[in-house]
């Protein structure tokens, strides 16, 4: 069932539209939503902590203030995909509110231990406490700047427009909070999407590998347009 909730989004506002883009508000549309990230992501970490993590983690981006969470909806009012984000200054919140439910999952999902993405993630954050150049090239960009943490479209939905879509929406977003600036981490080998963020705009930050195999890309605001 499509939730009952205003359909606001700057992209997509004609409810009779193929696709509509909208806030992900109430925890129907989390639990929709959160299904997305499992079937876009699986495979993937963020993924592998299960369901109670993935509707924690969308949870966390809808009720945020100041954070971006958007949802992609098809003619049938399915949820087919999703975009999420906020300030990298909330990432050490983010954390510590999903602290709980990451400890939780791995608990029960004790093989994940064995994961080795586990122990790369958790040292490159340790890493990035430290890490100058990091921070440096955050403080290059206008500011304040939204991180865009997740972007993902169903796999029968692909290759019709809906990612971009949604990354329009997303900068929409962004500019009308204020924000001046958008970055991003994605893995160096994923020519698909970052052909996604180059259409869209963003440009990489050579040099910017981290030891996940990430490599940053940024996008300034014409905040002018809002
Ligand atoms: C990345 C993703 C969101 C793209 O969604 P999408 O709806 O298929 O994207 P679009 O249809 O808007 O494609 C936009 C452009 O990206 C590029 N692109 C997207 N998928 C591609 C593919 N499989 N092969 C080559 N280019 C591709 C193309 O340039 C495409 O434009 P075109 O179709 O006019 O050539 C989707 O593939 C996905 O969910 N992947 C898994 C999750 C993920 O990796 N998320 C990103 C990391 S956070």
């Amino acid at each position: 069932m499509f939730p009952n909730v205003a359909l606001n989004s700057p992209v997509s506002p004609d409810p009779g539209a193929d696709i509509i883009i909208t806030d992900i508000v109430g925890n129907e549309m989390v639990q929709m939503v959160s299904e997305v990230h499992l079937e876009t992501f699986r495979g993937y970490l963020n993924a592998r902590l299960g369901p109670g993590y993935a509707c924690a983690l969308i949870h966390w981006f809808a009720q945020q203030k100041g954070a971006v969470a958007l949802a992609a909806f098809d003619r049938n009012r399915q949820a087919i995909g999703y975009a999420i984000g906020a300030s990298p200054s909330l990432a050490k919140k983010l954390q510590r509110d999903l602290a709980w439910i990451t400890v939780r999952s791995i608990v029960l999902r004790p093989w994940l231990i064995l994961d080795k993405r586990l122990w790369k993630v958790g040292y490159a954050r340790l890493v990035k406490k430290n890490d100058a150049d990091n921070i440096s090239h955050e403080e290059d960009l206008p500011q304040p700047t939204m991180s865009l943490f997740g972007i993902g479209v169903e796999s029968p939905h692909r290759r019709k427009g809906v990612g971009q879509r949604l990354l329009l929406a997303f900068e929409e977003r962004a500019k009308a909070l204020k924000y001046r600036s958008l970055l991003l981490w994605v893995y160096a080998d994923k020519a698909t999407t970052r052909r996604l963020y180059e259409k869209c705009g963003w440009s990489p930050c050579p040099g910017s590998i981290e030891s996940t195999g990430a490599i940053k890309y940024v996008r300034l605001l014409d905040t002018h347009s809002v």
